[in-house]
């Protein structure tokens, strides 16, 4: 839970374009605007409909109409939950996390603590990564690496984008880079990246002679955090060495069942396209990724887990599964719906033949045929329930054998409209009614007794750690969050409220001439009285910063595009007269409109015969204004 003030002071102490720089090239159009190609991945633009302005801290898309702040920027194009954005803001402008006031500040005391720690095994990770991707000035023609490249089909611009990396075959290349930077070479061996040699194990102190590289001769996956910040490696080696691949073990930034291979990078992309598909290898990641189908992440060789599946939910509600097709791929496919399930996610799958991976497949089959191949992808309960019925005869023992082996993914699903569908479907098979599949779904006695202590028997692994930071979904108790439950609808309100809103997040003269006034009286629409109060109470929390007032409110009013004119032409290129003049044609239309409206209504009591002495005197006043704007409006 940090304060309005921390998120809002981090917001500004980084640089949106800077950060917006990172997914598309921008250009300076005006002295606060800058402008490019939309960075939404789904909105394939040609000529740039994006713009940014420097000093307000917010973007919009004239084109696919999408804006906000850097909050809703981290969210959209990299998936990040709130407290994701706040960490990663706040370390990006070197400014540290403040302090929790709550009751679990001791635990928290730790967790900042242990942040620290992480950060600089992350830091050594950074540098060891350094040291590797300077082998790629190194190479040569005829190397293994080269003929690994070239084998694998792996492009330069690849390798670039993800990091990819390799190492050569030195038995103390990383310790020498190390010695030479003045790196823990303890803490290098915590990371996994040097091992102690068999005859120092006994050694007390130890010195760089005392270690090897454990990566040598191999291809390096960089794996990173959603957040980009680098965790661990795999190296695969360069032909049939065994083993395949070396892994960064487990360690305070590693944990595998909470990690996927690829995520940072794809993450923007699985969420314009609104599915993922999830490969076994980091070859099959890459393989697809350079392919072009770009929402993809890769299990590390892991089964798929609960920590998993509520990572990818943050992006997509829709899965498709796509592992090896030999017997391990089906049996971890199978085993991964029910988890999936737990998620509400809707699950997918594809088989490829026997002994193909999805890498396999696009070399030999090109990428054409896979996508075919996954726009045929099928409902894995479906497959599954197929698969069952495939030896099935009819008999009483036939329909229990299928139930029980159903039940756990049936007892998983929490999505109960799909529940209802995969029952009505089993129960048409089973030629049962749905009362009876449900009835015979119950669990039994036995595993209710279990269910409080262990989930597992639902086919879930239930070991995994519920107090990652990084993964668990954030509390909404922050006032970024709440605003959306109450959004201003700016949809309907007169068209010199919408100028007025402009000019005042526009330039601060019409804001301040504007401030402290009644807004009830000035303006006609309720959402624009309930607007210009919204952001007098930002600018009160604000220390009366006027340029964040844009950045802050963004998130909280329909459509963005209304707070967005000031950026578009025609009002970005008036002049400070003609400023002056629109802002003083809006006072008064405005009060044309509200007495125009008070007349009508007045006029209407009368005619109904419901007036008063009050009401008549009232009707005479407004008349009045009516005829006399002006000089109302110097009082
Ligand atoms: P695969 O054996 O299918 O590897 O293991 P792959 O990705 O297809 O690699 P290529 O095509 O043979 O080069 C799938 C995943 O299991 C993990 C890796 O994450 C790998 O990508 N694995 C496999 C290991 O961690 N260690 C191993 O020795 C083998
Ligand atoms: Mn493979």
């Amino acid at each position: 839970m940090y304060s309005k003030d921390f998120i809002s002071k981090i917001m500004y102490a980084n640089n949106l374009s800077e950060i917006i720089s990172e997914h598309s090239v921008l250009k300076q159009k005006s002295n606060d605007s800058l402008t490019g190609l939309c960075p939404y991945p789904d909105h394939n633009e040609k000529t740039p409909s994006f713009s940014v302005s420097s000093s307000k801290q917010v973007y919009y898309c004239f084109g696919c109409k999408r804006g906000g702040n850097v909050y809703s920027f981290l969210k959209d194009i990299r998936g990040f939950s709130f407290t994701d954005s706040i960490e990663y803001l706040a370390n990006r402008a070197s400014i540290p996390l403040e302090k929790i006031k709550s009751s679990y500040s001791d635990f928290k005391k730790t967790s900042k603590n242990n942040k620290d720690i992480k950060k600089d095994f992350i830091d050594l990770n950074k540098q060891a990564l350094k040291y590797f991707s300077s082998q790629w000035t190194k190479l040569s023609k005829d190397s293994e690496v080269t003929k690994f490249l070239n084998n694998r089909k792996i492009k330069p611009e690849c390798i670039k984008e993800l990091n990819l990396a390799f190492s050569n075959s030195q038995w103390s290349g990383l310790i020498k880079y190390a010695v030479d930077n003045k790196l823990s070479l303890t803490k290098l061996h915590e990371l996994g990246l040097i091992q102690i040699k068999k005859t120092s194990q006994h050694k007390v102190e130890l010195t760089e002679d005392d270690y090897y590289d454990t990566l040598r001769n191999r291809f390096i996956f960089p794996i990173h955090s959603i957040q980009g910040e680098l965790l661990a490696f795999g190296g695969r080696s360069f032909g049939d060495e065994m083993p395949k691949y070396i892994n960064s073990p487990e360690h305070i930034l590693f944990k595998k069942r909470e990690v996927l291979y690829g995520l940072f990078f794809s993450a923007k992309y699985i969420r314009s396209q609104d599915y993922v598909i999830v490969v076994e290898g980091y070859m099959d990641f890459l393989s697809l990724y350079q392919a072009g189908i770009k929402n993809v992440v890769a299990t590390l060789g892991t089964a798929l887990t609960d920590g998993h599946a509520k990572i990818l939910k943050r992006y997509t509600k829709n899965v498709i599964l796509l592992f090896d097709g030999d017997q391990a791929g089906k049996k971890a496919t199978e085993k991964s719906l029910p988890i999936l399930l737990q998620e509400s996610l809707y699950v997918k799958t594809l088989t490829l033949d026997d002994g193909t991976d999805p890498d396999d497949f696009i070399n030999k089959f090109g990428v054409q045929e896979f996508k075919k191949k996954i726009n045929l992808s099928q409902d894995l309960f479906y497959s599954i329930l197929n698969k069952n019925f495939d030896s099935y005869q009819g008999g009483a023992i036939d329909k229990l054998s299928i139930i029980d082996k159903l039940k756990p993914i049936l007892n998983s699903i929490l999505d109960l409209r799909l529940k209802d569908l995969y029952i009505k479907e089993l129960a048409d098979r089973l030629q049962q009614t749905e009362k009876w599949v449900i009835n015979a779904l119950r669990p039994s006695k036995r595993e209710s007794l279990y269910k409080k202590s262990d989930k597992s028997f639902l086919g879930a692994d239930s070991a995994v750690s519920e107090s990652s930071d990084s993964t668990t979904p954030v509390s909404t108790n922050n006032s970024y969050d709440k605003s959306k439950t109450d959004t201003i609808n700016l949809n309907k309100i007169y068209p010199a409220e919408l100028d007025l809103i402009n000019l005042s997040l526009k330039d601060e003269s019409y804001f301040l001439q504007l401030l402290g006034q009644k807004k009830q009286e000035i303006c006609v629409s309720l959402s624009a009285v309930a607007f210009f109060n919204k952001l007098e109470q930002i600018y009160g929390q604000n220390s009366q910063k006027f340029d964040r007032l844009a950045g802050e409110i963004i998130n909280s009013v329909f459509p963005k595009s209304a707070i967005m004119h000031y950026m578009e032409k025609p009002m970005c290129n008036l002049e400070k007269k003609e400023l002056d003049q629109l802002m003083s044609d809006c006072l008064k239309k405005l009060k044309t409109i509200k007495a125009q409206n008070a007349t009508k209504h007045l006029s209407l009591k009368i005619k109904s015969k419901e007036f008063s002495q009050d009401s008549l005197e009232k009707f005479m006043k407004i008349q009045k204004e009516f005829k006399s704007p002006k000089q109302e409006s110097k009082s």
